[in-house]
């Protein structure tokens, strides 16, 4: 057994579900894509990898995400709600928040959220989430794979992504256990997973608290359509309410648009 898989199960509270189902490798193309691979296999619920390095990490919207050796906890868990669709629709944003609070334990600083699924601290990107659902024919869900990385030391993400990206190390001054950082956001995951649906209002509320976008002047990309607006809330469904020039007001879903702010990332 690796060292790093033994010291995420030793740091584990007794509460946690599922010990046995988290496992370490050294280095995979995607947690998420090796996750999906096993969900169809039939794991069961509560089964979690994490990489050491990812060499095809993903993002949202078909973006890549960069996972160098040892630089980040790279993390997927596989959920098997018995529900519809629709009643997941909040599912990253649920994420997001066990994600702020399992920081914020372990280093003692609770980022903000980028809507949707972005983790940031001072306008810049400190990790992402990326949230896939496999459905049966019948059109429900036969398992949800949450997908998290988050920067912990900071190699150099070369000039595309300097200046944007951010990690805990360069933030706090200090090196990060990965470990620690690992049984924080399991823990959170399991919790979230256990209140997703009871807790749902509460939820969304400390999302909104979290969520740094509220309140910006934004740009809603759309392939080659950029519109501009004001982002006014969060709705119950996780959609992001913004108010457009001409006074009207539009729901903007995760799936389709990306919001950048108005003079850069965030
Ligand atoms: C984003 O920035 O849009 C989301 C990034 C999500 C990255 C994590 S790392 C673990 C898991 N495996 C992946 O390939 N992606 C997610």
């Amino acid at each position: 057994m690796s060292d790093l898989l033994q010291r995420v199960r030793d740091l584990l509270p007794e509460s946690y579900p599922w010990p046995d189902l988290f496992q370490y490798f050294p280095e995979v193309g995607s947690t998420n894509d090796v996750l999906k691979v096993l969900a169809k296999q039939g794991a069961p619920q509560g089964t979690a990898l994490m990489a050491g390095a990812q060499t095809a990490g993903r993002g949202r919207l078909g973006r890549s995400f960069q996972s160098p050796p040892l630089s980040g906890v790279y993390l997927s868990m596989l959920l098997r709600p018995r529900c519809a669709p629709a009643q997941l629709m909040h599912l990253t944003c649920a994420t997001a928040v066990a994600m702020c609070q399992a920081v914020e334990e372990t280093v003692g600083i609770r980022p903000g959220i980028k809507w949707t699924n972005d983790l940031v601290w001072q306008r810049r990107k400190l990790g992402g989430i990326l949230t896939e659902l496999g459905l049966s024919p019948e059109g429900w869900v036969e398992y949800a794979i949450v997908g998290i990385g988050i920067n912990c030391a900071t190699p150099d993400f070369g000039p595309e992504l300097r200046g944007i990206t951010t990690s805990l190390e360069q933030i706090t001054g200090q090196q990060i256990p990965r470990e620690a950082l690992a049984a924080a956001m399991l823990t959170n995951l399991a919790r979230m997973s256990q209140e997703l649906t009871a807790q749902r209002q509460a939820i969304l509320h400390q999302y909104r608290r979290d969520c740094i976008t509220i309140g910006q002047d934004v740009s809603l990309v759309q392939g080659d359509w950029v519109r501009h607006g004001r982002a006014m809330d969060v709705d119950d469904q996780g959609a992001l309410v913004v108010r457009l020039p001409d006074g009207t007001i539009e729901a903007v879903n995760a799936g389709e648009v990306s919001v950048r702010g108005m003079y850069g990332y965030v």
